[in-house]
């Protein structure tokens, strides 16, 4: 199949690694190691679509840090929900499917265990920007599927799992709340459920998440039990003050038995 990975960061460049039996091409805004796109110049998705016509395109890109966003919502706006019609536009011209990355910050966090039935409530900008970029891609006429992930980990440049792994090998303390709970989620597992779907035939929004909702301290702890380091550098963080609101429990169900347990993904880095 003929694949184009919009976004080059963490996700994106584990697909584009997983996808090598396909035919597959990756772009990203500051093009390193791919071609390069600003989804949000619209002649420009235009032309790389008359290039490449994708069969299958797979929206990985995204501003993705949480407090950018809040800190500038009128950018975060233009890259997570308005460029999305450019993609729309561009799918309806040359044909194929699009796969979206969306997110558990959808949700408020009040309830936890989230399905995708469970009605969206985002309480940040990135949340809401990601959520109508959803809505963008469900209200027009084009083969979709949304998979709502969170806290990716993995090898590689995975923020909280790297922040925590890097700080304890090195002997320092680090300060984690427990007051969120999220579905850590190993991204060998997604970038294997994503393998295994790339011929869907119906239009949905998944959960494809870790199977085990943890707070971030619990994960940390879980991150130095495996890899023994000493738990004793973990404390919690009392004071924590962050620019945008998080969702106090985001967890979800995840959809697939593909996913695995934190112990059991952590095992597998090991
Ligand atoms: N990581 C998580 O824990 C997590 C959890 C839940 C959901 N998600 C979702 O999963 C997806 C992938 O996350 P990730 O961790 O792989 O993100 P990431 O590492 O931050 O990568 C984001 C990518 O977006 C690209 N990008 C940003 N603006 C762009 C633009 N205007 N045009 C083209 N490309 C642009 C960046 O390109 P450059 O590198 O060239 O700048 C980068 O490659 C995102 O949609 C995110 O919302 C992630």
């Amino acid at each position: 199949m003929r694949i184009l990975i919009i976004g080059n960061g963490f996700l994106g460049s584990k697909l584009y690694t997983r996808l090598e039996d396909n035919d597959v091409y990756m772009a990203s805004l500051h093009g390193k190691n791919c071609i390069q796109l600003d989804m949000f110049d619209a002649d420009a998705v235009h032309t790389l679509y008359q290039v490449i016509k994708p069969e299958l395109t797979i929206l990985t890109a995204a501003m993705t840090n949480v407090d950018e966003c809040e800190q500038k919502p009128e950018l975060a706006r233009r890259i997570n929900s308005f460029s999305i019609i450019n993609f729309i536009v561009a799918i309806n011209f040359y044909g194929g499917k699009i796969i979206y990355i969306s997110t558990d910050n959808v949700f408020d966090g009040t309830k936890g265990n989230y399905i995708p039935e469970d009605k969206p409530n985002p309480i940040n900008v990135y949340g809401r920007t990601k959520l109508e970029g959803e809505r963008t891609i469900i209200n027009y006429n084009i083969p979709y599927l949304i998979l709502r992930t969170s806290v990716l980990y993995g090898w590689g440049n995975s923020r909280f799992f790297s922040w925590c792994y890097e700080n304890l090998n090195e002997g320092r303390e680090i300060k984690i709340s427990k007051e969120y709970t999220v579905s850590p989620t190993l991204v060998d597992d997604l970038v294997n459920f994503i393998h295994s779907n790339l011929d869907f035939k119906e239009n949905k929004i998944l959960h494809v998440c870790g199977r085990e909702a943890v707070t971030k301290y619990e994960f940390a702890i879980k991150i130095a039990k495996v890899f023994n380091f000493d738990q004793n550098l973990i404390k919690e963080a009392t004071d924590f003050k962050q620019i945008a609101l998080r969702p106090k429990n985001s967890s979800m169900i995840t959809c697939s038995d593909m996913f695995k347990n934190v112990e059991d993904g952590l095992q597998y880095l090991r």
